[in-house]
């Protein structure tokens, strides 16, 4: 008995959880490098929070920053328009929020080059809403 329950055990905590986090790579093999077209990328999928991005690139040419839309549209981010940034060639970028996110490589060129995309992230449909679980709890 003890044995099946610490079988299921492990059989639930390496299941992937339906609906649950999806990590994409961006670029797939192309990795994130001066070539492909990354809005083309990124139109292909649906993004909900807790999903995540994989940058894959050779650290000495190229950078990942997460700026906001203003720095996007000019692609040079001024002081403050900088949210986050990755450098190790192996990036993993979490999409936590729900809310519009925007990419590109601060290499110099690089952005005009076409590195850049922006994903838009919708709340996660495997969350069953707070309030309804709270009011469930009420009214028992
Ligand atoms: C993304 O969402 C749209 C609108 O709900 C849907 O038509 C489309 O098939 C979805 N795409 C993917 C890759 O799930």
């Amino acid at each position: 008995m003890a044995a099946t329950a610490i079988l299921l055990l492990l059989l639930a905590a390496v299941s992937p959880c339906d609906g649950g986090a999806t990590k994409y790579t961006v670029g797939e093999s192309d990795g994130w490098t001066i070539g492909p077209n990354y809005d083309t990328w990124s139109q292909q999928y649906n993004f909900t929070a807790g999903d995540t991005l994989a940058f894959n690139y050779v650290p000495v040419l190229h950078d990942v920053y997460q700026v906001i839309q203003d720095a996007f549209r000019t692609c040079q981010p001024a002081v403050g328009q900088t949210v986050r940034m990755w450098a190790s060639g192996s990036d993993v970028v979490d999409l936590a929020a729900p809310g519009d996110y925007y990419f590109l490589c601060n290499a110099p060129g690089h952005c005009f080059g076409g590195m850049k995309f922006s994903v838009s992230v919708a709340v996660s449909v495997a969350t069953p809403p707070l309030t309804e679980f709270a009011q469930g709890r009420m009214h028992q």
